[in-house]
C-alpha cells in the first residue's frame, strides 16, 4: 500500500517508522505546510506538498494518515473520502460530533475507509490485563483510567493545543478519546453518566473527570493536563472478591512515548485489514466524538473550577456578642445566592436548624451570634463554610434582608441553634467564610 502522511508534526514520526517497518507499506507522499519539514523528505525522493489536495490529486498515494491539527482534520478527511482515498486519522477524529456524521456518511457513499488511530489498544500491557479479566463481567465492580500529563512536554511547540477553538477544547478532547477507547475496549461500549471540568485556563480545561456506564459496571476516567512532569497512564480493575488488576500503559517503555513505537505499528497493521475489509469495516472514531461532545455539553453546564480556589477565605472579626434564640423569629430568605460585602462592612451572624430553599421561604428557628466586621472584601454565597476557630459552624444558607441597607442577616446553616455563649464566642474572634470544597 502506497502511503501519504498529511502533517510531519510531533506525532508523524511514530507513523513514519511504523511504515518504514511494515514491508507492505511504502511512503510515497508527504505533505506539511512548513517546507523545512519537507525537505529531508524530498532529499530521499519522497513527493513533497504544501496542500494536500495536491498529494491526494497526484495520485501518489492509495491511502494517507492524516496527523494534522484537530481543526485540519475534517477538511482533509472529507478531501481524501470524496476522491475514494482511505483514511486513518488521528484522534480526535473530529471537533464535532456533526462533522463525524459527515465523515461517516461520505465514507458509506463512497465506499472508503475511514479509520481512526487510537494507539493504545494495541498496548502489550492494556492487551495483558484484557485476557485476564473474569469471564463473568458481573464480578467487575469498577474501571478507573488515569490519563495524567504535562501538555507542554506533547506538543512539539506548536501552540494550536491551547487554542481551544483549533483544538476544540483541552485534555478532555485531547487525551479524552484515547483512555476512553481503552477503556471500551477492556468493557464495551460506554454510556456517560457525569462529567466535570476543572482547571481551566484560557478556556482549555487542564482537568476532567468523567462518570461512564459499560452495561452495568461504572468506569470513572480522570484526565490531567497539568502534571508536573512525566505520565500516568493506567487502568484499574477492581473485582468483586476484593482484588484488583491494573494496567501501566507505560510499564516496560522507560523513554519518553516509547510504548507509541509498538502502538503504531499496531495502528497500522490494522488500518490496513480496514482497507481490506472495504465498506464492512465500522470505524469506532466518530462515537467517541459523540461521547466527547455530550462530556463537553455536560460538563460545561457546571461550575468549572475543580482545583483552584474561587476565592480567598476571609475573616470578620466579632464587634459585638448577641445570645438569644427564638422559635418564631419570621425572617425570610432572600432571592440572592450571594452578595457583595466590602471590607469594613458589619453584618449580622445568626445561626438556624431550618432549611430555606425558596426566596420567601420562612425562617423561624433561630439562634444569634452577634455582628462582625469584615477584614476584606468578598462574595458571601450559599454553600460557604462557617469556622469559628477551628470549630466549623455550618454553611451559609442565604441571606435575610430585614435589615438592609444597615445590614444582611447572614444565615449559617447549623445541626442546632447557637448564640455566643453556646460556643464561648468572645468580642474580638473571628469568624471564618470560606469557599465550600468542590
Ligand atoms: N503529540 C502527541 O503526543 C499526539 C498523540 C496522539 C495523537 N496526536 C494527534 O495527532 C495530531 C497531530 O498532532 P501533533 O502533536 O503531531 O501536532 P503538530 O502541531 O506537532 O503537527 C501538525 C503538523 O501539521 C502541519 N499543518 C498544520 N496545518 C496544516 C495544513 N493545513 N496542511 C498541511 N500541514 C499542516 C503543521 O505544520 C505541523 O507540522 C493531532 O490531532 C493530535 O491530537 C498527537
Amino acid at each position: 500500500m502506497r502511503l501519504g502522511v498529511l502533517g510531519l508534526g510531533a506525532i508523524s514520526p511514530y507513523f513514519l517508522r511504523a511504515i518504514e517497518a511494515d514491508p507492505e507499506l511504502e511512503l510515497t507522499g508527504v505533505c506539511d505546510l512548513d517546507p523545512r519539514k519537507l525537505a529531508p523528505f524530498a532529499e530521499r525522493g519522497t513527493a513533497c506538498f504544501t496542500d494536500f489536495t495536491e498529494l491526494l490529486d497526484a495520485g501518489k498515494a492509495d491511502a494517507v494518515v492524516v496527523t494534522l491539527p484537530n481543526d485540519v482534520h475534517t477538511p482533509a478527511v472529507l478531501a481524501a473520502l470524496a476522491r475514494g482515498v482511505p483514511v486513518c486519522c488521528e484522534k480526535p477524529l473530529t471537533v464535532a460530533a456533526a462533522e463525524a456524521e459527515v465523515m461517516e456518511a461520505t465514507a458509506r457513499t463512497t465506499g472508503t475507509t475511514l479509520f481512526t488511530a487510537f494507539h493504545r489498544r494495541y498496548n502489550t500491557n492494556l492487551r495483558a490485563l484484557t485476557g485476564h479479566l473474569p469471564r463473568d463481567r458481573r464480578d467487575i465492580v469498577r474501571v478507573t483510567a488515569r490519563y495524567h500529563e504535562n501538555i507542554a512536554e506533547h506538543t512539539g511547540g506548536e501552540q494550536w493545543y491551547l487554542d481551544p477553538e483549533r483544538c476544540g477544547g483541552g485534555c478532555l478532547i485531547d487525551n479524552g478519546p484515547n483512555a476512553l477507547d481503552a477503556v471500551r475496549h477492556l468493557v464495551g461500549p460506554l454510556t456517560l453518566r457525569d462529567a466535570t471540568l476543572g482547571d481551566v485556563r484560557g478556556g482549555a480545561e487542564f482537568y476532567a473527570t468523567l462518570s461512564l456506564d459499560a452495561d452495568g459496571i461504572p468506569v470513572d476516567v480522570e484526565l490531567d493536563w497539568a502534571l508536573e512532569t512525566g505520565e500516568v497512564k493506567d487502568v484499574v480493575v477492581e473485582l468483586r472478591d476484593g482484588r484488583t488488576l491494573a494496567a501501566d500503559l507505560l510499564a516496560g517503555y522507560d523513554g519518553f512515548k516509547s510504548s507509541l513505537d509498538h502502538e503504531y505499528v499496531g495502528i497500522l497493521a490494522e488500518f490496513r485489514q480496514a482497507v481490506a475489509a472495504g465498506p464492512d469495516w465500522r470505524d469506532p472514531g466518530p462515537g467517541l466524538v459523540r461521547l466527547v461532545e455530550e462530556a463537553y455539553r455536560v460538563g460545561r453546564a457546571k461550575e468549572p473550577r475543580l482545583r483552584m480556589a474561587a476565592k480567598e477565605p476571609v475573616s470578620a472579626r466579632v464587634v459585638k456578642l448577641l445570645f438569644h434564640t427564638r422559635d418564631d423569629r419570621g425572617m425570610r430568605l432572600s432571592p440572592w445566592a450571594s452578595r457583595c460585602v466590602a471590607a469594613g462592612e458589619v453584618h449580622e451572624l445568626v445561626t438556624t436548624v431550618d432549611r430555606p430553599r425558596d426566596p420567601g421561604d420562612e425562617v423561624n428557628r433561630v439562634g444569634f451570634l452577634g455582628f462582625a466586621e469584615f477584614s476584606a472584601a468578598t462574595v458571601l454565597q450559599r454553600g460557604d463554610e462557617v469556622y469559628a476557630g477551628d470549630r466549623r459552624l455550618g454553611t451559609v444558607s442565604g441571606f435575610d434582608e430585614c435589615h438592609a441597607p444597615n445590614h444582611y442577616n447572614i444565615l449559617i446553616a447549623t445541626d442546632r441553634v447557637l448564640g455566643a455563649a453556646d460556643i464561648d464566642l468572645r468580642v474580638g474572634d473571628h469568624i471564618r467564610f470560606a469557599e465550600a470544597p468542590q
